[in-house]
């Protein structure tokens, strides 16, 4: 296989491309609301939830524009929930994939609109016919996206955060992983079993990925953390020291920087593991989990 860093390249490459022509700048009284939401999705980001369904999907030999169309719906999901993330009432950041915030670059009540907006586009783009010819799989990827993204999922983990910060006493690790889980884990495992999904694989291998993703998910984040607590806001393209400013709760606040790292780790193991029922074909999968845990951005 070549190597990793070539192949998110050509991934990303790809998706972008995708992404562009699903969202057109129009000329019309909304254009502003537009605008807002190309900045933030064409500032960057590792493309890696794209890279999971990019790759899963291949292991079912799925179309690629079709996979590369799950790809684009998931990153403007993702860019939504970053949007969103650095508001004011949520983590207050200036800065995001190193440039100028959202709201910093237009203002709030865009930042706001171009959120929601990216979240709608997601699920229009995974609604098409163009995605998928069989309306049951369409039908059950706007469900499992739904489901990720939603209460239970991705904003209920944002919930528990902002939560979390109020709280006098420390979470522990239970609460913190179930946390950690819904805030990042469930959009990583739908990014993984989309995959499956339009190739209609056997349930064998939807929960292998499913399991994968749910492991690959919660190292991600812990090194997001690890990242937040001592990186290069250069390289990560968003501020630093901010979850302890704010008082978060997070693995590296439990565990520590060294014991967090180690759990990072063990994730990755387990993340790998639960790959083992797919050939070589895999192996850019085992590669990006391993570059989860060792990453500077
Ligand atoms: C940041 O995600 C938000 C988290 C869920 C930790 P990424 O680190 O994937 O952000 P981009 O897409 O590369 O900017
Ligand atoms: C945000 O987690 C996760 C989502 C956007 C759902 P963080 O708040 O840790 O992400 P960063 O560090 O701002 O990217
Ligand atoms: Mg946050
Ligand atoms: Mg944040
Ligand atoms: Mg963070």
């Amino acid at each position: 296989m070549a190597d990793l860093a070539t192949l998110l390249a050509d991934c990303a490459a790809t998706v972008d491309k995708t992404m562009d022509l699903l969202l057109p700048q129009p000329d019309d009284a909304e254009a502003r609301l537009f605008e807002a939401m190309r900045y933030s999705c064409q500032a960057g980001g590792k493309r890696l939830r794209p890279f999971l369904v990019m790759q899963c999907a291949a292991l079912f030999r799925v179309d690629k524009r079709c996979a590369a169309r799950v790809a684009a719906a998931v990153e403007f999901m993702h860019t939504y929930s970053l949007i969103h993330d650095d508001l004011p009432a949520m983590d207050n950041s200036d800065t995001r994939r190193g440039r100028p915030s959202c709201h910093k670059q237009f203002d709030e009540a865009t930042a706001i609109l171009a959120g929601d907006a990216l979240q709608a586009l997601a699920f229009e783009i995974l609604s098409a016919p163009e995605t998928h010819a069989d309306p049951n799989v369409r039908i059950e990827l706007v469900k499992e996206l739904s489901q990720a993204a939603g209460g239970h999922g991705m904003c209920g983990g944002q919930m528990i955060d902002l939560l979390a910060e109020q709280q006098e006493a420390e979470m522990n690790i239970g609460a913190i992983t179930r946390l950690q889980r819904l805030k990042t884990g469930e959009m990583f495992a739908f990014s993984s079993v989309a995959g499956a999904v339009l190739g209609k694989g056997s349930y064998r291998s939807y929960m292998a990925l499913h399991n994968f993703a749910q492991e690959f998910g919660l190292a991600f984040q812990i090194s997001d953390d690890l990242l937040d607590a001592e990186g290069d806001p250069e390289k990560t393209g968003k501020p630093v020291g901010q979850d302890a400013a704010a008082g978060k709760a997070t693995f590296v606040s439990i565990l520590g920087a060294e014991r967090a790292r180690a759990q990072a780790h063990l994730l990755i193991e387990q993340a790998v593991h639960a790959l083992d029922v797919f050939d070589e074909a895999a192996d850019p999968l085992r590669e990006a989990a391993r570059f989860v845990v060792d990453r500077t951005n």
